[in-house]
């Protein structure tokens, strides 16, 4: 049977709901998270060779990362703008932000930043973006937008998940939970964590949006939880609202201590020889620079 086709808005409905409802969790495990995650953004930061006096867009930027961080690098000089879908996720980014005088964090949809007004055709140095751009419906689509943002020559440069297999720290979880819960597997070509995995794809969208030097490495992060309890913490954290209602209705209790029990065991095998547990996850870092004359023009388009 075909899958039924997407509705975007439906699947952007869908999106805010879902980081609105996650943002405060996630802000609870940031620091758990960051510990791995920070390691990333300085790879996105070194990948798109940002400096000071630079203006970088950061897409799907949640509690505010990497934009912070490129803040901080570009100085009174740069300025830099996070967006995302989600108004709760921005709340926190600017509180985050607090006296950084040279970000700002406005709500914008990834695969229509060029339709927004005042965000002017050529008006970045560098697009940065660390776990948002799987979000997007039309891959190829998005990559033409954001080249389309950047001035000639500037340099896209983001972060996606790997395959499922390699990425235990986002799997693991909601393999434990489909299973208790009985869900099927997500159609193919869905938007969502690992729609990007497939590094050759990658490029060959990429450079079919106009991109040139297109590269994609391998990176490891290296996810370290100090115990089971922050692991189940952090995971919980993370998960969807809807899924964490679904356990409620089918075990009677958001907290059924059999599902969180199996996500603790679940990850026993990562025990590492100082009692934690280690979960270093593959993520895709690509780097793609913005053609001189100007992107390829044309909306709509296929994956
Ligand atoms: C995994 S989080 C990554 C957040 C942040 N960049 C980080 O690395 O911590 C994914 C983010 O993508 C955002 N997002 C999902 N769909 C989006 C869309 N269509 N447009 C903009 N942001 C979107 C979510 O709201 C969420 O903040």
């Amino acid at each position: 049977m075909q899958a039924a086709p997407l509705d975007p808005r439906t699947v952007k409905r869908e999106q805010r709901t879902t980081w609105d409802g996650i943002g405060p969790g996630w802000e609870a495990s940031l620091e758990t998270f960051e510990r791995g995650a920070a390691a990333v953004t300085g790879r996105l930061l070194a990948l798109g060779g940002v400096r000071r006096g630079h203006r970088v867009l950061d897409v799907a930027t949640g509690l505010g990362e990497p934009a912070l961080a490129a803040a901080r690098m570009v100085g009174p000089a740069g300025r830099v703008l996070g967006t995302d879908i989600s108004p709760a996720m921005l709340e926190i980014a600017r509180r985050r932000a607090g006296e950084l005088g040279n970000v700002k964090f406005a709500a914008g949809d990834l695969e229509s930043l060029d339709l927004e007004p005042g965000l002017a055709p050529g008006s970045f140095d560098v697009v940065l973006s660390r776990w948002g751009l799987m979000f997007a419906v039309d891959h190829a689509a998005l990559f033409r937008s954001l080249a389309g943002l950047l001035a000639p020559g500037g340099v896209l440069a983001a972060a996606v998940w790997g395959p499922p297999q390699a990425v235990p720290m986002m799997s693991l979880g909601y393999s434990v939970l489909g299973e208790r819960l009985e869900l099927p597997p997500p159609p193919a070509g869905q938007p969502g964590p690992f729609s990007m995995s497939d590094p050759g794809r990658l490029a060959r969208v990429l450079a079919g949006a106009g991109f040139t030097g297109v590269s994609v490495e391998e990176f490891t992060v290296p996810f370290r939880f100090g115990s089971t309890r922050e692991w189940v913490d952090f995971t919980r954290a993370v998960t969807p609202r809807a899924l964490i209602r679904r356990v409620g209705e089918r075990f009677g209790s958001e907290d059924d201590p059999a599902t969180w029990g199996a996500v603790g065991t679940a990850a026993e095998r990562f025990r590492s020889a100082d009692g934690g547990l280690s979960l270093p996850s593959t993520a895709l870092c690509l780097r793609a620079v913005a053609p001189s004359g100007g992107a390829p023009s044309g909306r709509p388009s296929s994956r």
